[in-house]
C-alpha cells in the first residue's frame, strides 16, 4: 500500500486499539513501513465456560488486557509512544461495555500525549484489511463481511465510500457456525470447530434448505437453517455418533456456503465488479475460500482474503483503518469528549 499523499521521506504512525468483542488488540502501523507490529488477547477461555461472550467479563478483561498489550506492541516495534503520530480505536458497533474500554483508553492516552484521534467502524476495519497483503485489491470492489455479528454484501468505491447492497435478515454468518456448533455439542465459539468435524463428514447424506437463494436481491438469512439443523438432530437415533455429526456439519456448512457464493457472485454481477474481498472471522473458512476461488476461476474474477490472523477481530485492522482515512484526507479530531457507538451502520460513514 502506498502513501502518495505524503511527502516523500514522511511518514505517519498510528496506534490502533480494537476492543468491541472478545479480543483486546493493539497495533502500530507506519506509512512508511507498514505494519510494525500488533498485539491480541483472545478471550475464548474465558466465555467458553458460559457458552458465549459475557459481556462483563468482556469489559473487565479488556481493562487487564490494554496496557500489557500496548506495552508488548512497542517492545516488538522497538520504538516507544514519542513515535506515535494519531490513534485509531474501535468506536462501534459492539458491546458498550468492551467499546467504552477502548475509547477511554485511547482518548485518554492521546490527551496525554496530545495526539489526535481517529475513531473507527469496526466493519470498516475488518472490510479494508485484505488491503493489508502484499499483493492488495484495487478499489473499487464488492466485499462480503462475514462475521460473528454481520453478514453484508457491500460495494466498497473508496476508503469511507461503502453502499451496503444487502444484508441477513436475521442470523449472521458467524452466528448461525456457532449456534449449530453448539447443537452438535462443540464449545464456544463453535465455527472453526464445526469447519474440522464437515472434513470428516460425507457429502450428500443431508440436504438442508438453502434459504433466499433465489430471492432476487442480496439479502441473507440463516436463522431457518438452524432450526433445520435442530429438527434433524432431535430425529436422529444417536445424536452423539461421530459419524452422523459430522455429516450434517457438512451438510450445514455447504448450504451456508452455497448462498454466501451464490450471493457474492450475483453482486459481483450486479456491479460490474472482478474483484471479491471477503473479511470477518467466517472468511477463514477453508470451504468457503474453496468455493469461492473455484467459482472466482469460472468467472474470470479474483477473490482476495485477509491472512488468516487478521480474519478475525485484531488491533491491526483499526490501525490500518486509521491511516488509510489519514491518507484519504478525512481529519483526525482531538482527544477529549467520546461516546462509544454500539450501534452504528456503516452506511453512516457515507461522505454527503
Ligand atoms: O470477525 P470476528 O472475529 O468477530 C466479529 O466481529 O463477529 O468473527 C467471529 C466469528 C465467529 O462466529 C466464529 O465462529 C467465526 O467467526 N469463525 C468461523 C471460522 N473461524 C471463525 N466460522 C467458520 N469457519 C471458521 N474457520
Ligand atoms: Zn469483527
Amino acid at each position: 500500500m502506498t502513501f502518495s499523499f505524503l511527502p516523500a521521506g514522511t511518514s505517519l504512525c498510528v496506534l490502533g486499539v480494537e476492543s468491541s468483542c472478545d479480543e483486546t488488540g493493539v497495533a502500530l502501523y507506519d506509512t512508511g513501513r507498514g505494519l510494525l507490529a500488533h498485539a491480541l488477547h483472545s478471550q475464548i477461555a474465558l466465555h467458553a465456560q458460559y457458552g458465549g461472550v459475557v459481556p462483563e467479563l468482556a469489559s473487565r478483561d479488556h481493562i487487564r488486557r490494554v496496557v500489557p498489550l500496548l506495552r508488548q506492541t512497542l517492545a516488538d516495534a522497538q520504538t516507544s509512544l514519542a513515535s506515535v503520530d494519531a490513534i485509531a480505536y474501535t468506536q462501534g458497533p459492539g458491546l458498550a461495555g468492551a467499546l467504552l474500554v477502548g475509547c477511554a483508553f485511547a482518548e485518554g492516552l492521546a490527551a496525554a500525549l496530545d495526539k489526535p484521534v481517529l475513531p473507527i467502524h469496526h466493519l470498516e476495519g475488518h472490510l479494508l484489511s485484505p488491503l493489508l497483503a502484499s499483493d492488495p485489491p484495487e478499489f473499487p470492489f464488492v466485499a462480503l463481511l462475514v462475521s460473528g455479528g454481520h453478514t453484508q454484501l457491500i460495494a466498497v468505491e473508496g476508503v469511507g465510500r461503502y453502499r451496503l447492497l444487502g444484508e441477513t435478515l436475521d442470523d449472521a454468518a458467524g452466528e448461525a457456525f456457532d449456534k449449530t456448533a453448539k447443537l452438535l455439542g462443540l464449545p464456544y465459539p463453535g465455527g472453526a470447530a464445526l469447519s474440522r468435524l464437515a472434513e470428516a463428514g460425507r457429502p450428500d447424506v443431508y440436504h438442508f434448505p438453502r434459504p433466499m437463494l433465489h430471492s432476487g436481491d442480496f439479502n441473507f438469512s440463516f436463522a431457518g437453517l438452524k432450526t433445520a439443523v435442530l429438527t434433524r438432530v432431535r430425529q436422529a437415533t444417536d445424536p452423539e455418533d461421530p459419524a452422523f455429526r459430522a455429516d450434517v456439519a457438512l451438510a450445514f456448512q455447504t448450504a451456508l456456503t452455497e448462498v454466501l457464493v451464490k450471493k457474492a457472485f450475483a453482486a459481483l454481477k450486479h456491479t460490474r465488479q472482478k474483484q471479491l474481498v471477503v473479511a470477518g472471522g467466517v472468511g477463514a473458512n477453508r470451504a468457503l475460500r474453496a468455493a469461492l476461488d473455484h467459482e472466482a476461476q469460472k468467472r474470470d474474477c479474483r477473490v482476495y482474503y485477509p491472512a488468516l490472523e487478521f480474519c478475525t477481530d485484531n488491533g491491526a485492522m483499526i490501525a490500518f483503518a486509521g491511516a488509510l482515512r489519514l491518507a484519504a484526507g478525512f481529519s483526525p479530531k482531538s482527544a477529549g469528549a467520546f461516546s462509544a457507538r454500539p450501534r452504528w451502520p456503516l452506511q453512516e460513514l457515507m461522505p454527503d
